[in-house]
C-alpha cells in the first residue's frame, strides 16, 4: 500500500472511531445544582448500569458527571431533611436527547432542566 493510500486508511479509521463514539452518547454530560430553599444538603446515590455512586452536595453547590458509558441507565435517589426520598432518571433518551451539557436545578417540589427556561419535573416518588 502507498504511503497515501495508508493515510487515507487512517483517517477512515479514525473518523469512524469518533463517530461510533458520539453515538454511543459518552460524551454527554449532566450537571446538577442544590437549590434546595431553605438551604440544606442533598444527599444523592446514583447507578449508572451496575456502577453506584454517593455524593453530598451543599446548598448552592453542584455535582458533574461525564463520560459515563451507562448513561442511557442512570437513576438517581434524594435525599433531605426527613422528607422521604425521591427517585428520579437523571438522563433520558427522550426527555433529554437535546440537552448537552444537561443543566438540572433540584427544588424542593421538582426536578428543573434549564436549556434557556426551566423545564420542572415534579417528584413523582
Ligand atoms: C427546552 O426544553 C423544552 C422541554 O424539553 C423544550 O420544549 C424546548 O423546546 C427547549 N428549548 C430550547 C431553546 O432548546
Amino acid at each position: 500500500m502507498s504511503l497515501h493510500g495508508r493515510s487515507v486508511w487512517l483517517v477512515l479509521v479514525v473518523t469512524l472511531v469518533l463517530s461510533v463514539k458520539n453515538c454511543v452518547g459518552t460524551n454527554r454530560v449532566v450537571w446538577l445544582a442544590n437549590t434546595l430553599t431553605p438551604a440544606q444538603n442533598l444527599a444523592i446515590t446514583c447507578s449508572f448500569g451496575e456502577y453506584l455512586g454517593g455524593y453530598l452536595v451543599t446548598p448552592e453547590d453542584h455535582v458533574k458527571w461525564e463520560n459515563y458509558d451507562d448513561i442511557y441507565d442512570f437513576k438517581c435517589t434524594l435525599e433531605w431533611s426527613d422528607e422521604k426520598p425521591h427517585v428520579f432518571r437523571m438522563y433520558d433518551e427522550y426527555r433529554d436527547g437535546d440537552c448537552n451539557p444537561c443543566l438540572w436545578f433540584v427544588k424542593q417540589n421538582a426536578a428543573c432542566r434549564f436549556n434557556g427556561t426551566f423545564t420542572c419535573y415534579k417528584w413523582r416518588v
